[in-house]
This record gives structure tokens, sequence and C-alpha cells, in this order.
């Protein structure tokens, strides 16, 4: 490397020594493609020195050869890594990047600024310390800067500077610099950022990023490595309450048990009483155990065993805290979330949560409002899109240890998680409790789904018939359950055309109120299956994962899928309600199969073929089936 100081040939423990010791700063860098965000990178990297010699040599090379600086180093080439931002000239994904003065360790996070990288630079900014947000000084608080202080203050960064750059344009005139401060100050107070520090300068001539600008004898405050090298990181999180999130139970043999995990926020001590949650049970420290042996005590941070004195039931995604200072527990939400999927949030659709080491299933009613990020305007919503910005209510299927974000970042932030591809489509940040389900208790009943069944001498069952309009669904059904009854047995048809004229009256066909739909008619054949009925269901029921998440409701043995296989062109020439004309007519929006989509079961219990069977034999096929499955013969 080009720089690096001579302590290394001269002693290099002593430097490593003090390099491991150097404080660490995290920051973002938020700005557009034309604030110059590259370059002001690039100049810090160049005058931090932290450039290989080669790197160097190629710089020099592409600042010919593709440099916008006549010649002259342009410092963008340095941060540009991506060879598709070169040919856009923008930056697309997260960069990391780390590079070091004797002061200090910094590692920056490079996100992209137009507002379809919302999502990029929420991901960039968690775990940042500080915000350097760069202004245009020729064009001054743009609704960009807006969107990103936003972003900045959603996250919770304390730290901002704004970074006046291309102070060379305007002729280092310190009435624009006064004048964008005003503009900026204005804005802050209303988003919530207290206290920032504004540093005109020119990443491109290297004014106040180092050294003090020989160009700007009106500025008295500290060039911006200065003030990045010396500003203060609050390191509160271990005066915080003490959370400690289980990662892993270790049970290497019987004579030992430990709880493995790192510190999210705290202290802990040897002899500490602490409360594991959610369960409540309390107990104390006997040992902390690292790599390096045992220790008195541990801080924010650091990875450690804790054995405790007695016997208590912990698992993963447990929460370790002191009983003086507890998070709360609860198992429904208000959030902010930042949805990052192609695929909309739509509202009562099952996610994976994952808030600390706890993976909970979850659902998120409808949205409250989501937020212009641009404007900071509340819109109504039905759905969040990719990139926008919601409030919302969120559901747990259990109750969970948390903290208000503002409180506790580690245990106040989660991800959510698609439940079929298992890719993170959002983030939340956790605004406070619903209190609503506390006061909400499951009432024991003793007349239970076994015994009502028993009576009628059959199985709680659930017969889910899912395929396209005109598939032959409720013929078919209608078949089954008039052979059902012919039986003696005890049934119930919930058909989607019927349902929808009563209990679902008020749902359309969007994405969104399809999810709604089948959430509702899934609990109502869960009443019915409760009530000892054989509930047959007759809805397109489109998407697979509200399918699934009916599934989930049951026993095992007691949701039978049912796939009623029609070819769209045979569904489309049938066309008994004349609804595929209308469709393709374009009279009828949202059609499934035309312009909706139908996600077929992969592994449905029964598959019927509609163009190799009539009803009738299919309708047989189903019976039999039930039969052989136990359904039509009393409990044991
Ligand atoms: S689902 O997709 O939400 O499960 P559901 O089974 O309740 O649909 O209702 C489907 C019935 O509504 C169809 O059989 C058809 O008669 C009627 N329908 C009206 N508009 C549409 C549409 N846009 N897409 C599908 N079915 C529609």
């Amino acid at each position: 490397m080009a720089h690096i100081s001579d302590l290394i040939a001269r002693d290099i423990h002593a430097y490593l020594h003090a390099h491991e010791h150097k404080s660490l700063l995290r920051f973002i860098t938020c700005g557009s493609v034309d604030d110059g965000k590259s370059t002001l990178i690039g100049r810090l990297l160049y005058d931090s020195k932290m450039i290989f010699e080669d790197q160097l040599a190629a710089l020099e090379a592409d600042s010919k050869k593709v440099g916008t600086q006549g010649g002259e180093l342009d410092f963008a080439l340095l941060v540009d890594g991506l060879a598709a931002e070169r040919e856009q000239g923008i930056t697309i994904d997260v960069a990391y990047r780390f590079f070091s003065t004797d002061k200090r360790k910094f590692i920056v996070a490079d996100t992209p600024g137009h507002e379809q990288y919302t999502r990029n630079m929420v991901t960039g900014a968690s775990g940042a310390d500080l915000a350097v947000i760069l202004i245009d000084a020729r064009k001054g608080v743009l609704t960009q800067t807006r969107r990103h202080s936003y972003l900045v203050s959603l996250i919770g960064i304390k730290k901002v500077v704004l970074a006046i750059n291309k102070m060379d344009l305007v002729g280092y005139s310190e009435s624009v610099c006064n004048k964008i401060v005003d503009d900026y100050t204005a804005f802050a107070r209303q988003i919530g950022i207290e206290e920032f520090v504004a540093i005109p300068v020119s990443g491109l001539r290297g004014d106040n990023i180092k050294d003090p600008s020989a160009h700007m004898d009106w500025y008295h405050g500290p060039t911006l490595m200065g003030y990045l090298e010396t500003v203060e990181i609050e390191d509160v999180a271990q005066h915080r309450p003490l959370r400690m999130p289980v990662q892993w139970v270790n049970r290497p043999n019987l004579d030992f048990r430990g709880f493995a995990g790192t510190i999210a926020s705290g202290m802990v001590r040897q002899g500490d009483k602490v409360r594991v949650l959610p369960s409540g049970r309390e107990s104390t420290v006997t040992r902390i155990v690292t790599m390096d042996g045992d220790l008195d005590h541990a801080i924010a941070g650091q990875a450690i065993t804790l054995t405790l004195a007695d016997e208590i039931d912990i698992s993963r995604g447990d929460v370790i805290a002191r009983p003086d200072d507890l998070p709360g527990v609860a198992d429904q939400f208000e959030a902010v979330v930042v949805w990052m999927s192609d695929e909309p949030m739509l509202p009562g659709r099952p996610y994976w949560l994952k808030i600390g080491t706890k993976q909970v299933a979850a659902t998120i009613t409808e949205p409250k409002y989501k937020v212009n990020v641009n404007t900071l305007e509340h819109l109504a919503a039905k759905k969040l899109e990719l990139n926008e910005i919601g409030v919302c209510n969120v559901s747990l299927d259990q109750p969970i240890a948390f903290d208000p974000y503002q409180q506790c970042h580690e245990t106040g932030s989660f991800i959510l998680i698609d439940r079929l591809s298992n890719a993170t489509v959002g983030a939340g940040m956790i605004h406070f409790a619903l209190r609503r389900s506390q006061n909400i208790h499951w009432q024991a009943l003793d007349v239970n789904r076994k015994s009502r069944a028993a009576l009628k001498g059959q199985q709680p069952a659930v017969l889910w018939l899912t395929g396209l309009s005109g598939a032959g669904k409720s013929t078919i059904a209608n078949m089954v359950e008039k052979r059902l009854l012919a039986l003696g047995k005890h049934t119930y048809l919930l058909d989607g055309d019927n349902v929808r004229h009563g209990l679902n009256r008020d749902l359309g066909f969007t994405d969104a109120d399809r999810v709604e739909n089948i959430r509702r008619v899934a609990e109502v054949s869960k009443l019915m299956a409760d009530a000892g009925l054989i509930v047959l269901v007759s809805f397109i029921s489109p998407f697979r994962a509200e399918r699934r998440m009916a599934r989930a409701l049951f026993q095992a043995g007691e949701f039978h899928e049912v796939h009623v296989d029609t070819p769209l062109a045979v569904a489309e020439t049938r066309d008994v309600k004349g609804l595929y004309k209308k469709a393709r007519r374009g009279e009828l929006k949202n059609f499934t199969g035309i312009d909706s989509p139908y996600e077929a079961p992969e592994n449905p219990e029964i598959y019927i073929d509609t163009t190799k069977h009539t009803s009738e034999q299919s309708a047989e096929a189903i019976v039999e089936y039930l039969q052989q499955a136990g359904v039509l013969s009393p409990a044991q």
C-alpha cells in the first residue's frame, strides 16, 4: 500500500496494537448521482492513502480513458467499482469500504440515492453511527435531500453531517452556504434531526476534506476528515439494559448447559439475577464462559456463553434480561415497515418474522398509512410496493420479547422473510406493542372438536378444492357433498361465489382482496371443522402462500388439498358464466389465468385431471380417498 506509517517497519507489534485499539466509525453517505458522492468517497480514500499502488496506476490510466475530469484523477472511478455503474454513471448496490487514518478506522456504506434504491439505503444505514448527507451547493436542499434525511432519522442515526459539496462551482461563496444551512435547519427540525454539522467542501478539489481550504477563510469549522476522526461515537450500548438473545443452547455433555449468544445491549456480571423471556423464568448467572476463559462480566458486543444456577427451559430466540429492567413481551405491534421485494406486501399473507435470533410466523394487517418519502405526506394504503414505507400493525403467532426501536435497535428491529422463497422481503422497526390481545384469552371449553365429531361418527376434515374458474370445482364439491350426505355424514360446502355474496361481499379480486378472502374462509372452515363437520371449500384460491396458511390452521391429516386441474384453454371454451369472454374483452380486470396468476399446487393430496375424468368419476375418487383416509370412520 502506498501509505502506512513507518511504524510497520520499525515495530510491527506497536503498529498492530495501535491499529487494533483505534475506534471504529461506521458511516453512510447519502446523495444522488450528481452530488459528487463517489468523488467525495474516492477523495477520502485517496487522502487517507488507502489506495494500493496498482490501484493508483489503474486510476491514472482510467482517468485518461473514461474519466470526466479531463485527464486529472477522477476519484469517482475508484469507488464506482461495478462495470454497470461505470457505464451508467450511477451507484447501484450498497458498497462497504474500509479505510483508516492514524486516529480511527472507518467503514463507509456507499448507498445509491435514487428513490428506487430506498431499500439499499435502509440496508446500508442500519448499523451506521453517522450519516454524511451530500448537497450540491449549486442546487441546495432538494427533494432527495429530504428523502435521505427522513430515512436517516427513521433509522435512528443521531449524528448528521451536511456536506455542502461543489463549493468550487459557486465561487466558494459564504452566502450560498449559509442559505443552504438555513433551509436545511428548518427541515431537519421537522423530522427530528436535532443537530447536524454543516461542512462546505469540494470533493473534486479537496477543499476541507483533509486539509482546511485555502479558498474559504470564512469557514472556521472542522474539515470532513477532521470531524469524522474526532466526532464522539456514543458507545452507550453497554450502559443500556441487558439484552442477550440466545443463539443456541450449548450442551456438550450432561454436566454442562450453557446459553450462547452475543450481548445486544447492557452488561452482565457473574452472580446477576436474570429473567428469561418470554417465559419469565428466573435464575442466577453462575459463569460467563468465553473462548479465552471465564469472565466476571461481559458487555454489549461480546459473544459469550452463560451458565445458570437453575435448570430452566431456554431455547434459541429467548432473550435474557435483568428482572429490574425488562423488555416487553407481546404478539402484536405497531411498526414501520420498509418493503424490499418486487412482490408487494399483502395484508393477511403469512411471512416469517426474524427478530434477533427468533423466528416466528407473522402477518401484517392492513397498513395504517404509507409515507410519501419525498413529501412525508401520509397516504392511505392497502398494500406496500417495493421501496414503500408504511406504518402497519403486525401480528405474530406467539409472543416475543422486544423493545421499541428507539430504545434498542437490536431488539426493536426485524426482517420479514417470504415463506416460499426464503428471501428477505421487508425490514421493520417496532413502535410499540398493541395491548388489545392482552385482554383476550383462550376460553377452555369442555365440549371439543373430538367429542362433536365423535357424535357425528366422523373425523373433522377440510377438503380444499383449488383450480381455475370453470374448472369444475363447485360441480365436483356439490356431488361429493351429496354422496357424503347419503352416507349419513355431516358436511358443509363453502363456495367462493356464495361466500362472496355474504361474509366476503366487501372483497374484490385484487391480490390483496383475494388474500383476505382466503384468510376468512380458512378461519371459517376451521370453526366448522371444530364443530366436527367435514368441510368442503371450493375457491379458486390462486396463491400457494394462502393455501399453505389455510393448511397450517389444521392438525396433521385434517387438511386435504384437491387440485381440480383444467387447462386454461378448456376452462375458457366452457366459459359457463361468460366471464372469460368479458376478461378477454378487457371488461373484467384481474381475471385468474388471464391477467391474474394461478399458482398450481405442488403436492396436493388429490389431483384431478378434468380432461380425463368426468365430474362423477372425480367425486367418486374423492369419496374413496376420504374413506381410505379414515375421515368417514368414527374417531377411535
Ligand atoms: S378467489 O381467487 O378469491 O379464491 P373466489 O373463488 O372467491 O376467487 O371467486 C371466484 C369466482 O368469482 C369465479 O368463479 C367467478 O365466478 C367470479 N369472478 C368474478 N370476477 C373474477 C375475477 N376477476 N377472477 C376470478 N374470478 C372472478
